[in-house]
């Protein structure tokens, strides 16, 4: 019998700041309205001074293994998703790793973004099915505030920063992970890009100049694409675990845009009552948007022990994927000391 990849501790970790609608107005020509109909978002968090995809990964990591009630030399792997690393080298996952006292850990960046936390589920769960390792330490981080061009509106309104976090630990027993699927297409690499990232526009004057540095969307070629692909990856992924779609009793989508939420549950003919959204809040925090989501369905009490999780992500690549898991019947404990609700600590900017 397989050994199957168990959730064992979750966290979060999102910047004080909030950004409502209402401040972007301030700084694009924009409105709280039409931010609110065509995407669902009325805020967002933004990483303050000092604070980097590092930092975010760090506290939420610190959260996920209090709370699997492991000591940190027990990790034996780290893996970060995220396409806003704080270097262009080393990894993230290094910095973590030195940072928790991993001192028995492997570490390594995984850049797919928004489908970065799905991408890093199914390395983990190879990894632990194979059994060379046990435990893997998986975080999705980001501060996409950092990357986004604060003068246009068609991006600016739609990002967030914040990172979440699993530990995933080898057990027996009926729960786990059941089925992951991940899938490309990289011809439409450049309809959500950051072109002056890598080596093909090195950092220069004139590449500033031309705002290379900042994420750039064609937002209509993605909605399409995203509701395409929702559908095929939650489908996909279904019969990979061989459930069908009224087996799900949570459905965790990657918060982009509640539109592309709406239309594809409606596509799937999915009960919406199961869908668990919290883009309202955080806006897309890329590959932070799925495990931040996770963390507040278990929580707030929306995944119950032995429920049927499906966890379906979009984005640059382009990429998409998903994840089907049977959530652990181990019972929710109590709050670890240090992992406050994030939402009771924010601040309004
Ligand atoms: N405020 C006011 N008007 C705006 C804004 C804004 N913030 N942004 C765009 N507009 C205008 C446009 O200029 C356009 O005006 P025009 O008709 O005069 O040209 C008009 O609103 C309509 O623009 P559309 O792009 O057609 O608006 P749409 O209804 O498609 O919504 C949106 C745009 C929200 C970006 C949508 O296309 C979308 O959500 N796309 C998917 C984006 C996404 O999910 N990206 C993340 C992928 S995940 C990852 O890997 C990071």
């Amino acid at each position: 019998m397989p050994l199957k990849t168990q959730i064992a501790g979750w966290g979060m970790s999102l910047p004080a700041t909030i950004r409502t609608n209402k401040d972007l107005e301030n700084l694009v020509d924009t409105s709280e309205e039409w931010i609110r109909t065509r995407t669902g978002i009325r805020e967002r968090r933004i990483a303050g001074e000092g604070e980097t995809t590092f930092t975010l990964a760090l506290e939420a990591a610190r959260r996920a293994v209090d709370r699997a009630g492991i000591t940190p030399d027990e990790i034996d792997m780290i893996i970060v998703a995220t396409i806003t690393p704080d270097y262009g080298f080393p990894a993230v996952a290094n910095l973590v790793q030195d940072a928790l006292g991993a001192a028995n850990a492997g570490a390594f960046d995984v850049n797919a973004a928004c489908t970065g936390f799905i991408c890093g589920l199914a390395i983990a769960h190879g990894l632990i099915q194979s059994q060379q390792y046990r435990t893997v330490l998986l975080i999705g981080a980001e501060t996409m505030s950092r990357i986004v061009d604060w003068t246009d509106r068609s991006t600016c309104v739609l990002f967030g920063d914040g990172a979440g976090a699993v530990v995933l630990k080898a057990g027996d027993g009926p729960h786990g992970v059941m089925s992951t699927l991940l899938r490309s297409d990289g011809a439409g690499a450049e309809l959500l890009y950051q072109p002056g990232a890598g080596g093909r526009s090195p950092e220069s004057t004139e590449a500033i100049e031309q705002g290379l540095q900042f994420l750039r969307m064609d937002g209509r070629e993605v909605y399409k694409f995203a509701i395409r692909t929702m559908t095929g990856a939650t489908n996909g992924t279904l019969a990979r675990a061989g459930l069908e779609m009224d087996d799900i009793d949570v459905f965790i989508p990657h918060q982009a845009n509640i539109r592309i939420i709406d239309a594809s549950a409606e596509q799937l003919g999915l009960d919406r009552s199961k869908v668990f959204t919290n883009v309202e809040r955080y806006g897309n925090t890329s590959a932070a948007s799925i495990p931040i989501a996770l963390c507040e369905a278990v929580e707030d009490g929306w995944i119950k022990p032995g429920d049927k999780v499906l966890m379906v992500a979009f984005g640059a690549g382009l990429s998409w994927g998903g994840t089907a898991m049977a959530w652990s019947a181990q019972p929710v404990g109590s709050e670890p000391a240090g992992a406050v609700p994030a939402r009771a600590e924010a601040s309004r900017s």
